[in-house]
């Protein structure tokens, strides 16, 4: 999927514009493929959660909000995103087709179905997820907002020519978000679900920076100081699971130096800023970027000397780790550490000259069959369960040679979940495979095998594939 996806609602307190920023704090953990759970407890418009799932590795994860329309859409884009098009291309073309006044009859017309009827007495639900969607890209300013009594209140906007129907965008996010379980409820219920290698990111409503610029009404409870400090203290909780923790909000000193509120609910925390295109005037100091907070619960930036603290995918006796980065041609990457901190990605012809080695010393079929031992086992995802067994299976070899053999058998595995993840695969896995039997089954030359499919089309591949039954 190279299009970029976009969210499907303009919201207020939305990410889109500090991606770029925010995505400098995201946990190196997530780059290096250890993290494989997403934890979004007050999701909005999503825009975190659409840019994660678009670059990492992430095996399953859940978004909560408190707002029941909003889930709502997300369940319908997920589950009924056709039956979703067809309402909003029929609403779009009745939309465009009218004059200033008719569209005017025609938004108060939606909105009052929309205020008078809750979501369980809607036709159906794609139904309200189209009106939710209309609403929201024909508004004033695109914004969801709702009164006390929690009707939805904004007025109609100008805009010329609304896109109601994204099709191409709300099919593209409705395939990324399969593996999403979104929940409607309060922000607590997800704490359920953080573990050890889950990357959690709280984008609560902003504290108001001061009485009037409050935008805190995206539901009717508002969310004030003391949810605040209930949200700080949920944080320091997770915070001895081990979970990697991010979470921004509004920076009180924008207005006021003194003002420590997060200082304090943070201690002992990196609090760092990143600055909003959003201007302030504040009589204190003129005209400036408003600044924002983001809390880290763990160091941000990846730097030599740093590697101890990091996680790796696996660390060996002798110092040395593998882990994964970016590579020259694409995301995915496998790279060496030696005991010396010499770094460098392992090729194949690297390595196969100890595969062969090994297999003189203890018979091709059986480094074989550990091999294709991993290869069942082996799909998109790192699994500590995998790992565990990698070690398992080399602890069977002389004590001299366990370690090697489990680098290379290391090496392969994770060179097999870098294939499976390559965006326009067509083998997969299989690919490692053949280079290997080629090496042990087929008796071929080191270096023939290590570079059996170079220059050969996948067609041929997966048809050598085939022959040799895998
Ligand atoms: C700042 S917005 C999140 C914006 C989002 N990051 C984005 O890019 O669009 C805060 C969200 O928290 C939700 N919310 C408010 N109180 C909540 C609560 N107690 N539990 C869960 N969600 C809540 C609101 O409905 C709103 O969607």
């Amino acid at each position: 999927m190279t299009e970029k996806i976009r969210p499907f609602v303009k919201w207020a307190g939305g990410k889109g514009s500090l991606i770029p920023q925010l995505n400098k704090f995201y946990p190196y953990d997530l780059k290096n493929r250890v993290i494989g759970r997403y934890i979004e407890p007050f999701v909005g418009g999503g825009a975190v959660l659409i840019d994660i799932l678009q670059k990492y590795n992430i095996k399953e994860a859940f978004a909560f909000d408190i707002n029941k329309d909003l889930i709502n859409s997300y369940n319908v884009i997920k589950n009924n995103v056709d039956e979703l098009i067809t309402i909003l291309k029929e609403i779009e073309t009745q939309y465009l087709k009218l004059e200033k006044e008719g569209r005017k009859k025609y938004f108060y017309i939606v909105r009052e179905k929309y205020n008078n009827y809750t979501i369980e007495e809607n036709e159906t639900k794609i139904q309200r997820a189209a009106q939710f969607v209309f609403l929201n890209r024909t508004c004033f300013n695109g914004l969801y907002r709702v009164n006390k009594s929690g009707k939805f209140n904004v007025p109609i906007g100008s805009y010329k020519n609304p896109t109601i129907c994204d099709e191409q965008n709300l099919k593209n996010l409705s395939k990324l978000i399969q593996n999403v379980q979104f929940e409607c409820g309060d922000y607590k219920n997800s704490i359920k679900y953080v573990t050890k290698n889950t990357f959690v990111y709280f984008d609560p409503p902003y504290r108001p920076l001061n009485i009037t610029s409050g935008f805190t009404s995206y539901t009717k409870e508002d969310f004030n100081d003391d949810d605040q400090k209930e949200l700080a203290k949920l944080y320091k909780m997770l915070d001895g699971r081990n979970a990697k923790l991010m979470l921004s909000n509004s920076n009180p000193k924008n207005i006021n130096k003194e003002d420590n509120f997060f200082d304090n609910l943070y201690k002992g925390f990196n609090i760092n800023e990143i600055y909003a295109n959003r201007m302030i005037n504040s009589k204190a100091d003129g005209r400036g970027k408003i600044s924002e907070i983001v809390v880290t619960n763990y160091n941000n930036t990846y730097s030599k000397g740093m590697e101890n603290e990091m996680e790796r995918i696996k660390k060996f006796e002798d110092g040395s780790f593998l882990e994964y980065d970016d590579g020259r041609f694409d995301k995915w990457c496998v790279y060496y550490t030696d005991s010396n901190g010499n770094r460098k990605a392992p090729k194949d012809t690297d390595y196969f000259e100890d595969l062969y080695n090994f297999s003189k010393k203890y018979g091709n079929e059986r480094i074989y069959s550990d091999y294709v031992r991993i290869y069942n086992k082996t799909n998109k995802y790192i699994e500590e369960e995998t790992i565990s067994y990698i070690e398992q299976i080399a602890k069977v070899y002389e004590l001299l040679d366990r370690m090697e053999i489990e680098k290379i058998f290391m090496i392969l595995y994770m060179g097999m979940i870098e294939e499976e993840n390559k965006e326009r695969t067509k083998l997969g896995k299989r690919i490692k495979r053949l280079g290997v039997h080629a090496l042990l089954v087929e008796n071929r030359p080191i270096k023939e095998s290590a570079t059996f499919m170079t220059g050969k089309k996948w067609q041929l591949l997966g048809k050598l594939c085939k022959e040799r039954g895998f």
